[in-house]
């Protein structure tokens, strides 16, 4: 029985979110409104590197891991990135969290490497109010590449950021997609960064408003493992699809974590909201898996108990473009 990484909480690690690139095409209101502005000069890491990382958290035991970003499909290797976390020995599943704009061409290619699991945001099903959120006017596209996805067999689940005005119109029209669509929709309760404290401050939602409505309307919550990930998930009987909801300022939310982060500069986010990132880029580029498996052993006992959100303090997350959510 191999070990798994495991923190000073009781807490296991089998899952590793490693973001390809912090580089991003979108400029999503709460996000990055005025889109990517470049804060560093050194390149992401390479596929080889990559190689390394997966293969150190694998001897950690770690099992399923999500290439984020930014948007990882900016990378023109990302189907090699794929390939290389599929085969290396230990990993199970793979999963890419993407904002969807090159969908349907290119889900084909990642379910040819390995892809096992795709989530895909979209705040809004109402064509003009995505283009509003997101700066990009291609929502029928992004739907077209999910029907095409859920063709391939591809377990997907679309994230929508939970948003106060209008929130009651957006809810209706996800529920009527979700009678006919097998997607797990997941509402994310919105999270204040460094950049977004008035965005955030004029339009964050509590989780609960929602869930209070789905459980009035017969959604009934799914039993759930401990080291299943944040994400409380409903079903309903009358429909296809699903709906989990993520409220990070929920009081026991840190209790069920179960990833760790590396960023595309190849620094250890032992929390989606610390202080910066432990840079491991040197270790990496050395291209030793045991040596790099030693380092984040001996780091992950600096794992907090909860995120600073808990405390109303943002740390060093500017955006979630940099860490990839
Ligand atoms: P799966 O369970 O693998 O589907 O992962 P996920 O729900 O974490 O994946 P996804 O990348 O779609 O994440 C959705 C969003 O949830 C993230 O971008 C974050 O905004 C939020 N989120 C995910 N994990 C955490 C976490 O550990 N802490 C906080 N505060 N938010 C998280
Ligand atoms: N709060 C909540 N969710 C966010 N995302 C990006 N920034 C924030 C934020 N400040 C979401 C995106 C995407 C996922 C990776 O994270 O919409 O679905
Ligand atoms: Fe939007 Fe994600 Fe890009 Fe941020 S990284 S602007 S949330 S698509």
């Amino acid at each position: 029985q191999q070990e798994i990484l495991q923190d000073g909480h009781g807490r296991r690690f089998y899952y590793l979110r490693l973001s390809v690139t912090d580089v991003c095409n979108f400029r999503c209101d709460y996000c990055l409104p005025d889109g990517y502005q470049a804060t560093h000069r050194q390149p992401e890491l390479t596929v080889a590197e990559t190689r390394t990382v997966i293969g150190a958290f694998a001897r950690l035991g770690t099992r399923k891991v999500r290439l984020s970003g930014g948007e990882p499909s900016l990378r023109k290797d990302l189907p090699e990135i794929i390939h290389a976390a599929k085969t290396t020995p230990g990993i199970r599943r793979v999963a890419i969290t993407s904002n969807g704009y090159k969908l349907p061409s290119v889900i084909d290619t990642w379910q040819q490497n390995g892809l096992d699991q795709l989530n895909i945001s979209i705040d809004s099903l109402n064509a003009d109010e995505f283009a509003r959120i997101t700066g990009h006017d291609c929502l029928p596209k992004i739907l077209t590449g999910i029907d095409r996805a859920l063709e391939l067999g591809i377990q997907t689940k679309v994230n929508a950021v939970l948003l106060s005005d209008g929130a009651t119109a957006r809810l209706q029209q996800f529920l009527s997609w979700l009678k006919t669509t097998p997607v797990t929709l997941r509402f994310i309760e919105l999270m204040q960064t460094g950049d977004n404290r008035d965005y955030f401050a004029s339009n964050h939602l509590r989780g609960e408003e929602i869930e209070k409505q789905l459980i009035e309307n017969g959604w009934q919550l799914l039993p759930r493992a401990l080291d299943a990930g944040p994400a409380r998930e409903y079903v309903h009987p009358d429909y296809a699809g699903r709906i989990g909801l993520i409220t990070p300022y929920s009081k026991d939310f840190c209790d069920s974590c179960n990833r760790l982060r590396i960023s595309a500069q190849g620094k250890l986010h032992l929390c989606l909201f610390t202080d910066a990132g432990l840079d491991l880029r040197e270790t990496i580029r050395k291209g030793d898996a045991d040596v790099l498996a030693e380092k984040v052993k001996a780091l992950i006992g600096n794992k907090e108990v909860s995120h600073y959100l808990q405390q109303g303090n943002t740390g060093g997350t500017q955006n979630l473009s940099i860490i990839g959510g």
